[in-house]
C-alpha cells in the first residue's frame, strides 16, 4: 500500500495586521509525495541538537528507521516558510527554529547539499562576502558546515540588511535527505550561534527599524482541522489566532527558549518532584520528558506499550477519543492542558493500523523539549524585549 506523503507547497502571503500594524508572514502547509522522517528519527534528531544523545536509557531504544511512509491522517507537520535572501530576493524553504540561533542556506558552492534551493551571492547586489568559516555539528554524525555572507533577508513584506547567514558548503546525508527544506531561521539567542552572531535576527530586525518591537508571535495549525497552515509573525502578535489573555512566564536564561516547568499533573496527580528546565521549541516535533514522567503519562493511557523499536506506541483511537486521559504542564506559575489527540502520531505498521507513534517521548539528562505536539495547543510568543515567552489557547 502507498502511503507516502510529505513534501510542503509553500505559499506565503503578506498581512498587515490591524491589530499591532506589524507584518505578518502566513505560512500555508500542504502534503505531497516524498518521504518522511519517523518519529524515532525526530526523536534522535532532537536529542542530538541538545546534546543528549547517548543520555536516553540504551535497553529503552533501539536502531531507528531513517524513513516510514505514513497515512494521511497523521501527517507529520514540519512548519516550514519562506525566506528570501539577496538583490534580488532568492527563495529559500526554511525551518522557523527557536532551538538554534543561526540562518543557514545552501551554497552554490557546496560539494553536497542534496536537492535542495542553492544560494549564488554573485546574483545578489546585496552580499558582502566574509568568509567566515563555521560548522554545526548534530551529535548524531550530522553536521553542516561553510562560510558566511552578509546579505539582506526579506521575510514576507519586511526587509532588512546585512544580517549573516551561513552559507553550506558541505551537509551529511541526514540534511541532504531532508526533502521539506533547503535550510534553518534560527530564532534563539546569540550565546548559542555557532556562526558568530552577537545578536539574535529578530534583535537585527528590531536594531534595523523593519519591525516595531523585538517579538516573534507563531501559530501552528493542525494538519487535518487547519489544513496544515500555521503563521509566524515578526514583531508583534495575531489575536485572530489565540483565545483569552497571553499567560507569560520568563526566561530562565537566554540561549534556547527555555523556562521553567513546575509542574506535570496527569489526571488529577502531580508527578514532578523538582522543577525542570523546559525547552520551547518550534523546530521539533515533539514533547520529550525525563522517563518517569513520560512513563506516568503513558501509564494512563490504556493500551500503551514501551518498544524497544522506537519508544512508545499508543492506540491510534486516542486521536477521536481521549475521555479520561487528562495531560496538564505548569510552567512558570500557569498550567497549560495540552489536547491528548495531539500526541498520536504516525501509524508504525500498515498491517497493524490500531497502533501509532507517541507524541510524548523520553530521555534522559533531566530536560524537557516542547516542541510542535505541544505548540499546536498554544499560540506562543517569543519576546526579546521582555526576556519571556506568552502562550494562550490557540484558534484556527
Ligand atoms: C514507502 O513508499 C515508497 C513509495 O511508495 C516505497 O517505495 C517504499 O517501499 C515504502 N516503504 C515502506 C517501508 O513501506
Ligand atoms: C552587533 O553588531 C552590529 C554590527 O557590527 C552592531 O551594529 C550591533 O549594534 C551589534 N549588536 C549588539 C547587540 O551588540
Amino acid at each position: 500500500m502507498k502511503t507516502s506523503l510529505g513534501t510542503l507547497a509553500i505559499i506565503i502571503l503578506l498581512v498587515l495586521d490591524p491589530f499591532q500594524q506589524t507584518f505578518a508572514v502566513n505560512i500555508q502547509l500542504q502534503q505531497g509525495q516524498g518521504p518522511y522522517v519517523s518519529t524515532p528519527a525526530r526523536l534522535q534528531r532532537t536529542l542530538a541538537k541538545y546534546g543528549l544523545r547517548g543520555k536516553q536509557t540504551i535497553s529503552r531504544l533501539g536502531p531507528t528507521k531513517g524513513v516510514v511512509n505514513m497515512t494521511s491522517a497523521f501527517i507529520d507537520v514540519e512548519y516550514i516558510g519562506i525566506a528570501s535572501i539577496g538583490t534580488p530576493p532568492q527563495q529559500f524553504r526554511v525551518s522557523f527554529d527557536t532551538g538554534s540561533a543561526d540562518i543557514w542556506i545552501p551554497d552554490n558552492q557546496c560539494i553536497r547539499c542534496g536537492l535542495h534551493n542553492f544560494y549564488d551571492p554573485l546574483q545578489s547586489s546585496t552580499a558582502t562576502q566574509e568568509n567566515k568559516k563555521w560548522i554545526i555539528k548534530y551529535g548524531d554524525r550530522s553536521a553542516v558546515e561553510g562560510v558566511t555572507v552578509k546579505d539582506t533577508i526579506h521575510l514576507g513584506d519586511i526587509r532588512y540588511p546585512s544580517q549573516r547567514i551561513g552559507l553550506a558548503r558541505n551537509e551529511t546525508p541526514t540534511l541532504t535527505k531532508d526533502s521539506f527544506l533547503d535550510g534553518i531561521f534560527g530564532l534563539a539567542f546569540p550565546s548559542i550561534s555557532r556562526t558568530g552572531l552577537n545578536e539574535s535576527a529578530v534583535q537585527t530586525m528590531y536594531r534595523t527599524g523593519a519591525i516595531k518591537s523585538p517579538v516573534v508571535g507563531v501559530w501552528m495549525g493542525r494538519t487535518v482541522a487547519d489544513n496544515g497552515a500555521g503563521e509566524l509573525i515578526f514583531g508583534g502578535v495575531n489575536p485572530n489566532h489565540f483565545s483569552g489573555r497571553l499567560k507569560y512566564i520568563p526566561i530562565a536564561k537566554k540561549g534556547y527558549w527555555q523556562i521553567l516547568m513546575n509542574g506535570v499533573n496527569v489526571n488529577g496527580k502531580e508527578q514532578l518532584e523538582d522543577p525542570l528546565q523546559a525547552y520551547i521549541d518550534t523546530g521539533s516535533t515533539l514533547i520529550i520528558l525525563p522517563p518517569a514522567l513520560s512513563q506516568s503519562i503513558h501509564g494512563v493511557i490504556p493500551g500503551a506499550t514501551y518498544s524497544r523499536d522506537g519508544g512508545w506506541r499508543i492506540p491510534c483511537k486516542i486521536k477521536q477519543d481521549s475521555k479520561g486521559i487528562d495531560i496538564s504542564f505548569r510552567l512558570g506559575n500557569h498550567n497549560f492542558p495540552i489536547k491528548v489527540s495531539d500526541i498520536v502520531r504516525e501509524i508504525i505498521d500498515e498491517n497493524n493500523p490500531s497502533l501509532c507513534y507517541s507524541g510524548v517521548t523520553e530521555a534522559g539528562g533531566g530536560i524537557a523539549i516542547l516542541g510542535d505536539t505541544f505548540l499546536k495547543s498554544y499560540y506562543s510568543v517569543f519576546d526579546f524585549e521582555k526576556s519571556r515567552i506568552g502562550f494562550a489557547p490557540s484558534k484556527s
